[in-house]
């Protein structure tokens, strides 16, 4: 499916209420399926990721049922040995998080992904689940993985990546091993596994950028899912450059490990305000009021801050096309194992845009401002994030834009281009 995006007359106006985060409704499935009883999700998110995660349970012998939009999940606490392959679609956060929790049962399996899923690298995990006692088999370090359930023990591992992904995975393999696991990252990466595994009863400390879990039983959990703040980024972003807009997006995450798109915006000297800022469940939640902002300035983006704005760097390309000087963003390289290589794709389909943008081995730079021409098709590489974010600086185009394969937006986020249309 193919979408055309025009610039826009009056800017975007109004207030939305931002759909349920990605990440914690996979942690929220996938964490009630290991307890034992029945969890109540409210607010779980539409998009296909999480409903892999869903379905892979489903599958792994637990129950669930949505009631008036409430997601209920019912389980014995123990998982049962699935009938054929485990299908994670195009969900990385699936298998990565369900193939620590496989490794320790008494049982094999093997997870399957669609073909971007097969080309994500696997062998981040698979080398410390091996540690632990793991058996796994895999094609080259890619999926299908072939897990053969075993015994595990603990561990102590340093990760050279800041990886909530991995971080969760050797998290949930620690549950089931004899001893105390501990992984330590380089920054620290988003803390959903931890928040919620601590209040569903784990055995779980946090010291710096260390981590530690041992074997605990996990009681079931009633949650209320915020809006995912990288959801929010879009329009965060289209409502910093469309001259006229002002907009609220209400109920969105603010997890102080994602919440980096505000830091950079704040250096960028957007007009940004959080209103009615509370803690709901262990994580921070508010509403956001942005403003079209004409005198944005480029900023660095490095270091610690990239896992807290991993999947918006590819808006904040567009974003930075909006604001004077250079944007540079570096220590990024793990963009080029997301959903497609994110660096060069982003770099490739912008420039088509007419914006200035240098590609890097761990990032890009971006010089504005740039007077975007559009008037041509850009593509998506199977890869929502990238859909999105072309959307975005489509808006900023003087003639209109075919983005192509624009259903993957439907990955993480099918209320997309409605939401937008509301606040035109
Ligand atoms: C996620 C972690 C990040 C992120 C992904 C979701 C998660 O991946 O890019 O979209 O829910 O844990 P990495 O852990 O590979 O950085």
């Amino acid at each position: 499916m193919d979408k055309i995006v025009e610039k826009i007359k009056n800017g975007l106006r109004g207030e939305i209420v931002i759909p349920s985060d990605k990440s914690i409704s996979h942690r929220a499935v996938i964490f009630s399926a290991l307890a034992k009883g029945r969890s109540v999700i409210r607010n779980f998110s539409g998009g296909q990721d999480p409903h892999s995660s869903l379905s892979v349970c489903c599958a792994l012998g637990v129950d669930y049922k949505f009631l008036d939009g409430v997601l209920y999940v019912i389980s014995d606490g123990k998982l049962k040995s699935p009938l054929s392959a485990l299908d994670c679609g195009n969900s990385g956060t699936t298998m990565r998080l369900i193939s620590g929790i496989l490794s320790g049962q008494n049982f094999n399996s093997v997870l399957t992904g669609d073909e971007s899923l097969s080309k994500r690298p696997m062998m981040r995990i698979i080398e410390p689940l091996e540690f632990m006692g793991a058996k796994i088999f895999s094609d080259g370090g890619h999926a299908p993985l072939q897990i053969k359930g075993a015994p595990l023990n603990g561990i102590e591992y340093n990760s050279k990546l800041a990886s909530a992904q991995v971080k969760s995975c050797i998290l949930l393999a620690g549950l089931f091993a004899e001893g105390r696991t501990t992984f330590t990252e380089p920054f620290v990466s988003r803390n959903h596994t931890e928040l919620m595994l601590k209040s569903m009863g784990a055995d779980l400390t946090v010291l710096g950028n260390s981590v530690s879990i041992q074997k605990s039983e996990l009681a079931p959990i009633e949650i209320d899912i915020c809006g995912d703040i990288s959801s929010a980024a879009y329009f965060i972003a289209a409502a910093l450059i469309v001259p006229s807009s002002r907009i609220i997006l209400k109920n969105v995450g603010l997890n102080p490990t994602r919440a980096g798109i505000l830091e950079v915006v704040q250096k960028m000297g957007g007009a940004l305000r959080i209103l009615d800022k509370k803690n709901v469940a262990g994580e921070d939640v508010g509403d956001i009021e942005v403003c079209y902002t004409d005198n944005l300035k480029a900023c660095e983006i490095k270091g610690d801050i990239i896992p807290r704005l991993i999947d918006e760097l590819p808006v904040i390309a567009a974003l930075a096309t909006q604001a004077e000087g250079e944007t540079v963003i570096r220590d990024a390289g793990d963009l080029r194992n997301k959903e497609s290589d994110r660096i060069a794709a982003v770099v490739a389909e912008v420039r088509k845009l007419g914006a200035e943008i240098e590609e890097l081995e761990d990032g890009f730079i971006v010089r504005g401002r740039s007077n975007l021409k559009g008037g041509c098709e850009v593509e998506t590489y199977h890869d929502h994030r990238l859909a999105m974010s072309l959307y975005v600086a489509g808006l900023m185009c003087e003639k209109p834009v075919k983005i192509n394969g624009f259903e993957w937006v439907d990955i993480s986020f099918p209320e997309f281009a409605n939401l937008f249309c509301k606040l035109m």
